[in-house]
């Protein structure tokens, strides 16, 4: 498992140079978009930003109440093999700089969003900010955090920008590679819900949805959600998954994440509605993404080689055409991605075969 998430994230660099190098024939589909990715939607204050720092067990996104995130972050996981390496970030549009402090990484975000907007005189924009994070303590994943849907424009927003979001999210969720982690607020109605709404139409299967339910802290006493859990209420295919991350208050007093994680663990095994159930946690998300993410690539597999196959014909007439001293470099890539498809097809091949795939409920 841990060994074809490596690959599929070593195919992805491999995917950037063939794009740059592609550059001049643009009907080849980029390998890029090929890839798995775990596009994260939902209304605004769901919880969105919260449930991607908890599966990559790291504070450094801008939370809060309202509309907080206002350019989708493009977030690229790459996991350090030395246990004892020291954790950074590097931003595509600071010449990745290297970013050793998490919390000046989260005000590098608020401030390129304000930037860029200012410059546009826009509320919010589509084009995403690039963030890659190296650590000995993330899995290899590409993530997206997501601008909330809304209804009703709010905080003095534009009338436009309600469909603008939606289009946005739609924009990111829609192609065949996107894991959608469609977030819903369990103190509010399932039946309004904006992220099963679109998940729904650009997923009517709901093969690549994966419903994410927040705030099971803070419903309204005498209430609980194990009905939505259980699937009674509104069935996914993949079923529902409960979280309980930090309110207002504890990210005011900078309650760190490790606590966190073991206050949800407290609230699901104290709680007379759920101690039984098993889709319930941080935890079990993480487990759960995996699988998607490996059955994503499974699905993907002939596409991408097909694709790179493509990629490879098409620098060689680039080579021929060119004939002249840049044979070695790019001969060294033809044959980099060439080892890197081989390895790819083994190392699947055995997760397959193993059958640790399951998981699912
Ligand atoms: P986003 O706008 O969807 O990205 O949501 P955020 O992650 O920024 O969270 C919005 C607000 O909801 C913040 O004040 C969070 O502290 C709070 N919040 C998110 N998830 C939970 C949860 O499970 N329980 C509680 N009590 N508050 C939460
Ligand atoms: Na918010
Ligand atoms: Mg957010």
């Amino acid at each position: 498992m841990e060994g074809v998430v490596q690959l599929v994230n070593r195919l992805q660099s491999a995917a950037t140079l063939l794009g740059d190098n592609a550059a001049s024939d643009k009907t080849l589909p980029s390998l890029w978009e090929l890839l798995p990715s775990i596009v994260v939607i939902g209304g605004q204050s769901s919880g969105k930003s919260s449930v991607l720092e908890a599966v990559v067990g790291k504070d450094f996104l801008p939370r809060g109440t309202g509309i907080v995130t206002r350019r989708p972050l493009l977030l690229q996981l790459v996991r350090l093999e030395d246990p004892n390496a020291r954790e950074y970030g590097e931003f595509l549009h600071n010449n990745r700089e290297k970013m050793y402090n998490f919390e000046a990484i989260r005000d590098e975000i608020e401030n390129e969003t304000n930037r860029y907007l200012k410059g546009k005189g826009r509320a919010v924009a589509p084009e995403p900010i690039q963030l890659t994070v190296y650590s000995p303590n993330v899995p290899n994943l590409t993530l997206v955090d997501m601008p909330g849907l809304t209804k009703v424009p709010i905080d003095g927003q534009p009338k436009s920008i309600v469909r603008e979001l939606e289009d946005m999210a739609r924009s990111y969720i829609k192609g065949d590679n996107a894991i959608i982690l469609a977030v819903t607020p369990a103190n509010a109605d399932l039946a309004t819900s904006d992220a099963l709404h679109l998940a729904r139409e650009v997923d009517p299967t709901g093969e690549r949805t994966i419903g994410v339910l927040t705030k099971l802290d803070i419903m309204d006493p005498g209430t609980d959600a194990r009905d939505v859990l259980q699937g009674q209420a509104v069935r996914l295919k993949n079923g529902w998954i409960g979280i309980v991350n930090r309110g207002q208050a504890d990210i005011l007093s900078k309650v760190p994440m490790e606590e966190a994680r073991k206050k949800e663990l407290d609230f699901f095994k104290g709680s007379r509605h759920y101690s039984d159930l098993k889709n319930v946690g941080t935890g079990f998300l993480s487990t759960k993404l995996s699988t998607h993410l490996i059955n994503a690539i499974r699905k993907q597999l002939p596409i991408i080689q097909h694709s790179i196959n493509d990629g490879i014909i098409n620098l060689d007439r680039e080579l021929e055409a060119l004939g002249g001293p840049a044979v070695t470099t790019r001969g060294a890539m033809v044959h980099l991605i060439l080892q890197l498809c081989r390895q790819f097809e083994e190392a699947f091949a055995k997760s397959v075969d193993g059958g640790k795939g399951g998981g699912e409920q």
